[in-house]
């Protein structure tokens, strides 16, 4: 049965932690939702850790269209979430419902997430009125990063940890089902978390957090990223580059492929064959 955003609120209800991943594409998806992972994000870190970007600001809606259809694809139980990217909903309420529309139509997600709190919050309204659910995402908001002057943590002083309670507060009346706490101390993520109904999904947030979300690619040791809230559990860089050199290495020397690697046909077909090849020389 495919999990519904309420799912999480029972969780919180109970206590329930919630572990979430981002996935990019069909056998990633595939994988974390075997590992029994509720919420997948296909997040716009997809322009860092799989496109090759600097940052997620190229990230544009076909990008999210197409890889969302993927992971959907790879996990059709899952409760998945696409990012809204970089001015796919900050020009006006109507373009964003038009975007969010295209992600659910097309792309076949079940929520879309948006980052921003109180001046995005008429515009989380109007998509949840629509029957469009919404994740919030707070804190250190990357397509801010030119803004906020790089990626920092935020929340540190009064008034940045009061705006982001208010903030918070904002999004949950717009209806959001869950917001993701990015990069705050884990005391301010502890406060917003018990001041919400909604479960906070934390990353670099502390262990208050109702959940958690990592980014695939971090916690799997995949590309060049190590972000001090990030643990490996898995080397991949180094697995993947061993097997490729082996890889390699065999075919330079002609043992693979192997006999078991290849396909026959009759003898009786090979000698008529080269009978035929013969003849024509
Ligand atoms: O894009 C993304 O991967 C995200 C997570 C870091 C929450 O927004």
């Amino acid at each position: 049965m495919p999990i519904r955003t309420t799912k999480l609120m029972e969780m919180k209800q109970v206590g329930e932690r919630i572990a979430c991943v981002t996935a990019y594409d069909f056998p990633t998806a595939r994988l974390a939702a075997a590992a029994g992972l509720p919420l997948i994000l296909v997040g716009d870190s997809l322009g860092n850790v799989v496109l090759g970007y600097d940052s997620t600001l190229p990230v544009t809606m076909d990008d999210m269209v197409h890889h969302t259809r993927a992971v959907v694809r790879g996990a059709p139980d899952a409760l998945v979430v696409a990012d809204m990217p970089f001015m796919s909903y900050q020009v006006n309420a109507d373009e964003a419902m038009r975007n969010a529309g295209r992600l659910m139509q097309e792309g076949g997600a079940s929520a879309v997430k948006l980052e921003g709190g109180q001046h995005i919050a008429e515009t989380v309204t109007r998509l949840t009125d629509a029957g469009i659910p919404v994740m919030g995402h707070l804190g250190l908001t990357p397509q801010s990063v030119n803004q906020l002057g790089g990626y920092r943590v935020q929340g540190r002083t009064l008034p940045e940890a009061q705006r982001m309670l208010d903030d918070a507060e904002a999004l949950e009346r717009g209806g959001v089902f869950s917001i993701v706490l990015e990069a705050v101390p884990a005391p301010l993520a502890a406060v917003v978390t018990k001041r919400l109904r909604v479960p906070t999904i934390g990353i670099g947030a502390g262990v208050e957090c109702d959940g958690q979300i990592q980014v695939l690619h971090d916690i799997l040791g995949l590309g060049t990223r190590q972000p001090k809230h990030g643990k490996r559990y898995l080397d991949l860089n180094a697995m993947i580059g061993e097997a490729l050199q082996r890889y390699a290495a065999q075919v330079r020397e002609g043992t693979f492929p192997a006999e078991e690697h290849a396909t026959g046909i009759d003898d009786a077909v090979l000698l008529e064959l080269l009978g035929a090849v013969e003849s024509e020389r």
